[in-house]
C-alpha cells in the first residue's frame, strides 16, 4: 500500500491556551486529506532527540479546550548546538516527512525562517499570549490572557474600593504591553503601564499626583496595571522574565513591588502588588483563542496542500491569510499607541 505522505507538527517557546486546538486542527484536516501526522514533542528538542509519536483522531479529540499543549514545548534551538541545523534536517528525513507546522512566538518563528531559508520545508503559526508577533493583527493565547487578566483587575477593584487602596497587577510581557493594555482598558484601568512608554521620573511624578487627586475627591482607591517588561528610567529592574530558575521565589512582581513601593512612599497611600504570572498563560482558551486556532490550522494545511512553504499563517482585519516568515522574523510588534491613547482617555 502506498505510503501516505507524512505532516509533523511542533510547538515552541512558552505555551498558552490554544495550543492544542491548533494541533486539533491542523491534524484532523491533514488526516481527512489523507496525510499522516507526527507529533513532535518538546518543540525543536523532540525533533533532534527522536521524541515523537504519531498523531491521530483520537489523539487530537477532546482536546480543543486543554490549556497547554499535548506535545509539550521547550525553548531549545537547533542553533545552539554545533551542527544543529544538519541534525534537524537529518531528522527530518529520517521521519519521512514532507512538510512540517511550527507554532511558535516570535523567537520559535525566527528559528523556522531560518531553517526555511535552508530548505526546510515549513509552515508557521503565530501564538504567544503577548501577541507580539509581527503581521498579525493577534496570536493564540492573548484573547485568553486579557480575559484572565481582566478578570483579575475587576477583583482587585472591589477589594481595592473597600480598603481605598492602590491595587498593581503585574502582568507578562517581556517586550510588549499588549495585555496590560487591553486588558487595563477593558477594566477601566486608573493607569497602565507599559515597555513602549518608559518611565521616567516626570511621569513616575504624575503617576503618583493622579492617584493622589483621585484620593483627594473621594475616589479613594486606584488601579493601576503594569507589564512585566515596564522600564522605570534609573532602575535597573530584574523583570521577572530574567530571573534564573534558582531565584523563581523572587519570580512575582518586580517592577509591579518596585512601582507600588515609590507611589506609597511618595502618597502616603496604602498599596499593594499583585502578579498573575503563569496564570495568565494556563488553563482553558476562551472561544475566540479556540476558533483563531482551529482556522489557523485549517489555513497551515491550505498551505502545504499549495506546497506554499515558507510562509506563516495570519489573522489581518477579519480574513485569515498568510505571510512570508521572513516578514516576521526579526523584531516584534509593539503596541500599537493609538489604541494606548483610547485607553488614556479613561485615566484617572
Ligand atoms: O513568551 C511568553 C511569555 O509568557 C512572556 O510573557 C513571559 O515573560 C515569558 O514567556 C516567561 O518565560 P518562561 O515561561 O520561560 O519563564
Amino acid at each position: 500500500m502506498e505510503r501516505k505522505e507524512r505532516i509533523g507538527i511542533l510547538t515552541g517557546g512558552g505555551d498558552c491556551p490554544g495550543l492544542n486546538a491548533a494541533i486539533r486542527a491542523t491534524a484532523k484536516t491533514a488526516i481527512q486529506a489523507g496525510y499522516e501526522v507526527i507529533g513532535i514533542r518538546d518543540g525543536w528538542e523532540g525533533l533532534l532527540y527522536d521524541k515523537n509519536e504519531i498523531l491521530d483522531n483520537i489523539k487530537t479529540s477532546e482536546i480543543i479546550d486543554r490549556g497547554g499543549t499535548i506535545l509539550g514545548t521547550s525553548r531549545f534551538s537547533p542553533f545552539q548546538i554545533e551542527g544543529g541545523p544538519q541534525l534537524v534536517f537529518g531528522e527530518f528525513k529520517k521521519l519521512g516527512l514532507e512538510s512540517l507546522v511550527v507554532l511558535g512566538g516570535d523567537g520559535t518563528l525566527s528559528i523556522t525562517s531560518r531553517l526555511f531559508k535552508m530548505g526546510l520545508p515549513v509552515i508557521g503559526i503565530p501564538k504567544t499570549i503577548d501577541n507580539d508577533v509581527k503581521e498579525t493583527d493577534y496570536t493564540i493565547g492573548f484573547q485568553t490572557a486579557v480575559q484572565i487578566a481582566t478578570d483579575a483587575l475587576d477583583r482587585l477593584r472591589s477589594t481595592a474600593e473597600s480598603h481605598h487602596r492602590v491595587m498593581l497587577l503585574e502582568v507578562m510581557g517581556r517586550h510588549a504591553g499588549w495585555i496590560a493594555t487591553y486588558a487595563g482598558m477593558a477594566n477601566g484601568a486608573d493607569a497602565i503601564l507599559i515597555p513602549e512608554i518608559p518611565l521616567d521620573e516626570e511621569k513616575m511624578e504624575e503617576l503618583c499626583r493622579m492617584v493622589k487627586a483621585r484620593s483627594k475627591r473621594g475616589r479613594k482607591f486606584s488601579i493601576i496595571v503594569v507589564a512585566e517588561g515596564t522600564k522605570l528610567e534609573g532602575q535597573t529592574i530584574k523583570r521577572s522574565s530574567d530571573i534564573t530558575k534558582n531565584e523563581k521565589a523572587d519570580r512575582f512582581g518586580d517592577i509591579g513591588k518596585t512601582i507600588g513601593k515609590i507611589i506609597e512612599e511618595k502618597t502616603d497611600l496604602e498599596t499593594r502588588v499583585s502578579s498573575l504570572d503563569y496564570i495568565q498563560r494556563g488553563g482553558t482558551p476562551v472561544a475566540y483563542d479556540r476558533n483563531l486556532a482551529t482556522t489557523f490550522g485549517v489555513r497551515a494545511v491550505e498551505l502545504i496542500k499549495e506546497k506554499k512553504y515558507g510562509e506563516m499563517t495570519a489573522l489581518k482585519g477579519n480574513r485569515i491569510t498568510s505571510v512570508p516568515l521572513e516578514k516576521v522574523a526579526d523584531g516584534i510588534k509593539t503596541v500599537n499607541l493609538n489604541v494606548y491613547r483610547i485607553a488614556k482617555i479613561f485615566f484617572g
